[in-house]
């Protein structure tokens, strides 16, 4: 594949199809992502890589907390209160994601992107019911059988949260050149204890994200999504007149 097709053509899947991923496959596209620059080349980053049994487990292990965590946002506040102190399924990841609305102009394009994915899959605005499954999905990986998980070394500050990023897009790219899809998914981040289970990760490392691994379910109009990107003029800071 040119560059530029594969660059193109990487989009978030949505939906995966059961067809197993090699482990020489996989090995590859890690491979590939080791190519990344990173600062000083500290490579501040490791990955757990989730398959078979332990992508089963985990993925039930995650949507059962989701579950939890849903049904207690939906109790009266008293309650609410009660069971951020006392559940076990409350988040436990280590990036805290931003509650509530977004700052300004990022708020509005998040709106805008779930809106487009709502409306592809035909799901009204007001069917709670139907947005609550649809992310619920996330905590399944979309039924890919390859989940990653992305943990850097907070020591490195800012440097490994860019040099994490670049080497996520690395691996997505080189598996949409193998016909693979992805998703990075943020999601993924809410809860880490279960991850601890079965995965021995080391001191200190924290995890960033997750990412979603497998081939694309063909004809699946979720996978279909293009989100809206910036213009040039949106993207460049102009010069001072
Ligand atoms: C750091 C990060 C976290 C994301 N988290 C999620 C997520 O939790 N669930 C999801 O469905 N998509 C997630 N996405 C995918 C974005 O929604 C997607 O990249 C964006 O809408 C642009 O679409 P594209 O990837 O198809 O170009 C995430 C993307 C990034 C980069």
């Amino acid at each position: 594949m040119e560059f530029s097709e594969a660059l193109k053509s990487r989009r978030s899947i949505r939906a995966f199809s059961d067809k197993p991923v090699r482990q020489q496959v996989i090995d590859e596209i890690l491979l590939d992502a080791l190519e990344s620059p990173s600062s000083s080349n500290t490579q501040p980053y490791k990955v757990a890589v989730a398959q078979g049994d332990v992508c089963q487990q985990l993925g039930q292990e995650l949507l059962s907390r989701y579950y939890k965590i849903n049904k207690i946002q939906r109790q009266p506040l008293p309650i609410k209160l009660f069971k951020a102190l006392t559940s076990k399924a409350m988040p436990d990841g280590d990036y805290k994601p931003i509650l509530g609305k977004y700052p300004g102009i990022f708020q509005d394009r998040r709106i805008a992107t779930g809106k487009g994915l709502y409306k592809l899959l035909g799901i009204g605005r007001g069917d709670k019911k139907a947005r609550d499954e649809q992310m619920a999905k996330n905590f399944t990986f979309f039924d890919a059988p390859v989940a990653i998980f992305i943990f850097i070394h907070p020591g490195m500050k800012y440097t490994a949260l860019v040099d994490s990023g670049i080497m996520m897009q690395s691996l997505m790219l080189a598996a949409t050149d193998k016909g693979l899809g992805t998703c990075p998914q943020g999601a993924l981040g809410m809860w880490r204890t279960p991850l601890e289970k079965h995965f021995d990760i080391p001191n200190g490392y924290k995890l960033v994200c997750g990412l979603a691994l497998g081939y694309p379910k063909e004809d699946e109009i979720v996978n279909q999504y293009r989100p809206d990107k910036l213009d040039l003029n949106e993207f460049i800071i102009s010069t001072k007149k």
